[in-house]
Order: C-alpha cells, then structure tokens, then sequence
C-alpha cells in the first residue's frame, strides 16, 4: 500500500457510520450512505473541525463544532459557516476491503 492509498474493511463501516482514517499525513472521512461508500476530508473548511466526529444524515455530514452540512458526493457546504468545499476522493471496494485513494482528489470546481 503506498502512501496515498489507505484500506479498511468493508465490515468496519455498516449503513451510517462514519470512519476516520490517515491516507498518508491526510484525515479523511469515509462514510456508508445506504451501502454506498464516500470518501471526503477529514478538516471542515470552515474551522478544521473533525467531520468524523460529527453526523451523517443521508448524504449531508454535519461538523460537529458549528453544523456546517458537507454533501459527502461532491464536497460542497451546504450552506454557511463554511464556503469552500472539502476534498473528495477516490473509493474502490473489493470484496470486503474499502480502498481509499488521493491522487484524484476533487475539489468540485470551486
Ligand atoms: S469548524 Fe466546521 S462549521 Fe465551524
């Protein structure tokens, strides 16, 4: 495994949860919305907050120090505190190995 890849099993991460984990010096948030796996920065960009520490409801991760909601698919805020998005990045499963890579990280185009 390189350093900008980092894995998991599958069974770690159930419908709902959300799981922090270091894909080289990177946090990164990796949530289970309804069997589907994302993959999103782990630092809120409003303050740096830790958004596995907050909650995911459907596809909205909310921070847990000032409620900024993140859409895990695309990175955006919905709304403020927070006005930039966070990184997305590449997830791949197979069979029960989650892998997370950052070399195609995503920003949305902001
Ligand atoms: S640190 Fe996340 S909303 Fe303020």
């Amino acid at each position: 495994m390189c350093e900008h890849a980092a894995q998991l099993p599958l069974s770690d991460l159930p419908p709902g949860a959300v799981v922090r984990v270091m894909v080289g010096d990177e946090p990164v948030a990796v949530c289970n919305v309804e069997g589907e796996v994302y993959a999103i920065s782990d630092r809120c960009t409003h303050a740096e907050a830790s958004l596995s520490a907050g909650s995911l409801e459907g596809h909205l991760l909310y921070c847990p120090w000032h409620a900024a909601a993140f859409d895990v698919r695309t990175g955006r805020p919905t709304g403020p505190p927070a006005d930039r998005p966070c990184a997305t990045f590449d997830v791949s499963i197979e069979d029960d190995t989650v892998t997370i890579t950052l070399h195609n990280k995503t920003t949305d185009g902001f």
